[in-house]
């Protein structure tokens, strides 16, 4: 659909929000507002996008180049002064090749690609199209006024509307397709005679109808259409985004979800098939899990790699790997730069980070590794601390293949501990410890005979 642009309004403060960020920006599901509808137009591939941004342009437009949707544009309404004015500013930008374009507003997260391409053909016979929904409570949205014949006369805004048109339950969803003459043609003679003192783009569909042409109003599902206004519709549309996202991933994918109202996946993660989520789980960020896992209850992965098989319990990790038949947690804490190898272990209160455990090593219980690198078939006892951080700078613990840690050990780095070398329980490990030998590095135990008896008898 080259010769098809779409134009997104995105300009807006979103002084309902309440925020010192636009209203666009802020994110459900782990994307943005403004992001998940570039991602509906994605698939389409149309000639041209055009975002308008005016509050916090730069920002906005950082954001629209962080989606990595291509082929966006951005033009800048400097001043906010309606949808109508929105349009106003970008039909200038339009290529020459457009005939048709779409516009949508930037604040409708829940828009699908299969929606817009009902628009679109709903609006093929020239003139224009609109999608409308009837909601049990329309309040905030503009309703569509039809005439004795059914066809669409014009659109009120709620603070435009008498009583009588406020009881109207078909709403605007303010997305449409107008053919570009149409546009051009209409666009530049919208006034500001409303409430708000505003353009509103909503005057296109009564000007359209009042010169004879029909506006096709296409009737769309409310959780389709729902725009974000304030938090409480932000908090209501991120659900609707993690159901349709889980739904996908059980019926499409083969994941069990224990129970999807207590499991928040963001839109950008993939799960594979034969994977339970159990409920308490948050996975964000890009998060990437394998086939038969299971993660959960409880467990929060941000930006994490989860290998085939991995059993993640009570676990909060960020930006680690964790590989192939791994057993984490409960109550285990992988920090940035974490790479646990296959079918290695990570027990209770074992807290890493910049860690990287090989193959088959196990850190059961209790234990801080920090600038460490762990070789294959390594256990690391409960207690041990990789002692990484004397205030000034950090240094680097090395444990090679098959070295066994004992209990409570000190790893006063920098240190190395040789291919299967020991380390005594307690000891605090200040020089390198040569492959296959024992390092002792404690006192010695005294032992004073009778000494209890004699102080129960004296006192
Ligand atoms: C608009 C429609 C309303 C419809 C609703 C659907 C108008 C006048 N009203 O109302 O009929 O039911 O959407 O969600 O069009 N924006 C700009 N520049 C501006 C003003 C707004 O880019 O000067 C952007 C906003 O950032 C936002 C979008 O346009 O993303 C819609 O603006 P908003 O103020 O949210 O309009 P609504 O009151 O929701
Ligand atoms: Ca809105």
């Amino acid at each position: 659909m080259r010769d098809v642009a779409a134009i997104v309004l995105a300009a807006g403060k979103g002084t309902r929000f309440r925020s010192e960020r636009a209203k666009v920006l802020h994110r459900a599901a782990g994307r943005s507002l403004v992001g998940h509808v570039l991602e509906a137009l994605d698939p389409l591939g149309l000639g041209q996008v055009l975002v308008v941004v005016g509050h916090q342009s730069d920002a906005v437009s950082a954001e629209v180049t962080a989606t990595g949707v291509g082929g966006c544009a951005t033009v800048l309404q400097p001043e906010q002064r309606g949808t109508g004015h929105a349009v106003q500013t970008a039909v200038p930008h339009l290529a020459d090749g457009v005939r048709r374009v779409v516009v949508v507003p930037g604040d409708t997260p829940l828009l699908t690609t299969e929606w817009l391409r009902r628009l679109l053909e709903a609006g093929d016979d020239g003139g224009g199209a609109m999608l409308t929904a009837e909601l049990d409570d329309p309040t905030g949205y503009g309703r569509v006024i039809r005439g004795g014949d059914g066809d669409v006369r014009g659109v009120v805004e709620e603070r435009d509307a008498s009583d009588g048109q406020r009881r109207i339950r078909e709403i605007n969803a303010g997305m449409y397709v107008f053919d570009r003459s149409v546009l051009d043609e209409v666009i530049a003679g919208l006034d500001d005679a409303n409430a708000q003192g505003e353009l509103y783009l909503t005057d296109v569909v009564a000007r359209l109808a009042a010169d004879g042409r029909t506006v096709r109003a296409t009737a769309a599902p409310a959780d389709v259409v729902a725009g974000v206004n304030d938090r409480a519709q932000l908090a209501e549309a991120a659900a609707v985004l993690r159901r349709r996202h889980l739904h996908r991933l059980m019926t499409e994918v083969g994941v069990t979800v224990t129970d999807p109202a207590a499991t928040y996946v963001d839109v950008d993660v993939e799960v594979g098939a034969d994977t339970e989520l159990l409920p308490g789980t948050i996975l964000e960020a890009g998060t990437r899990v394998g086939n038969g896992a299971v993660i959960g209850p409880d467990t929060h992965l941000t930006g994490c790699d989860v290998g085939d098989g991995a059993v993640v319990h009570s676990t909060r990790g960020d930006d680690a790997v964790i590989g192939a038949g791994a057993n984490v947690g409960p109550f285990t804490h992988l920090r940035t730069g974490t790479r646990l190898g296959d079918r290695t272990r990570a027990g209770a209160f074992v807290e890493t980070k910049n860690a990287v455990v090989a193959e088959g090593s196990k850190v059961p219980h209790l234990a801080y590794l920090g600038d460490a690198v762990v070789g294959t078939g390594v256990n690391v006892s409960c207690g041990v601390i990789t002692v990484n951080y004397d205030g000034a700078v950090k240094s680097q613990t090395t444990i090679e293949d098959g070295a066994f840690v004992g209990c409570d050990t000190m790893l006063i780095a920098p240190v190395t501990v040789g291919a299967g070398a020991y380390t005594a329980a307690g000891s605090v490990i200040t020089d390198d410890v040569p492959a296959d030998a024992l390092a002792i590095a404690r006192s010695r135990q005294s032992v004073k005979e009778g000494w209890a008896a004699r102080r129960r008898e004296h006192g």
